[in-house]
């Protein structure tokens, strides 16, 4: 079944307001009514009040990079769920591995989320991915499960459709090596198995699964060409939006060749 495919970019801790601003006016002009991919933005939070006004009238959609699984209360230096969809964000990062390394998140933490931004009408973007040590030894696929299946614990099956994942090896992350598109595939084919073991094979059907880690405009056709991948979710190559742009447009070029 064909399933939109998606370009998000992910700016982690990059770019002021006032250089989002500077962004967004040179992306829209190359976006102008562009609609055959799905493309999201993900920057800091501080940015979202300035963007969700800039992008409003365009098809460029919004998503955090990350919330709070509750949805008030005493937890200083968390964003509750009201505020990210106050400014628009129709998808919220949740699970990425410098949140579940750095920050040690755990898959079951990530799990509430995911419970949460779909109770608010958010889509998650679910990232799972193994580490090079997991990697050698073999345990990607146990890995992965473990992320996945956690991850989506709670979603019931109405609501499994909203679900985006993207698979982001934690060694390919920011590294400059990527995987190789058939690795990718491998494993996003596994992903899909497991959903369709989870929910049903409709659902699983429908579900974007997305690949990250060092996509560039020059490999992004390799991955969103195959088959499962359903699009990508960039970092370092996002923050430039001609290169973001050319990401986009490759895109769709592999939407007309799956
Ligand atoms: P990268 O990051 O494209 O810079 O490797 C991807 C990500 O962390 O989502």
């Amino acid at each position: 079944m064909a399933r939109t495919l998606i370009a998000a970019g992910n700016w982690k801790m990059h770019k002021t307001s006032q250089e989002a601003s500077v962004y967004a006016e040179a992306f829209l002009n190359s976006v102008g009514n562009f609609r055959q991919v799905e493309i999201i933005v993900c920057p800091p939070f501080t940015s979202l009040p300035l963007l969700s006004q800039k992008l409003a009238a365009s098809p460029v959609k919004l998503g955090a990079q990350n919330m709070h699984w509750e949805t008030k209360g005493a937890f200083t230096g968390e964003i509750a769920p009201a505020m990210i969809k106050e400014f628009r964000c129709d998808y919220v990062i949740l699970g990425h591995s410098e949140r579940r390394h750095i920050f040690r998140e755990t898959s079951q933490e990530v799990g509430q989320k995911v419970q949460t931004a779909l109770n608010w009408g958010i889509s998650p973007i679910l990232c799972v991915g193994e580490t090079l040590e997991e990697r050698e030894k073999g345990k990607t696929e146990s890995v992965v499960a473990e992320q996945l299946l956690q991850g989506v614990d709670a979603v019931p099956l109405d609501k499994a459709s909203h679900l985006v994942i993207a698979y982001e090896p934690v060694w390919a992350i920011g590294t400059g090596k990527a995987a190789t598109p058939a690795d990718a595939e491998e494993v996003i084919g596994f992903i899909r198995e497991k959903l369709s073991q989870k929910f049903n094979r409709d659902v699983a059907q429908k579900i974007r699964i997305l690949y990250g880690g060092s996509v560039t405009p020059e490999n992004v056709f390799e991955f969103v060409v195959k088959p499962e991948i359903d699009g990508t979710l960039v970092g370092g190559a996002s923050l430039d939006p001609g290169k973001f742009w050319k990401i986009v447009e490759e895109t769709y070029r592999a939407s007309q060749n799956k």
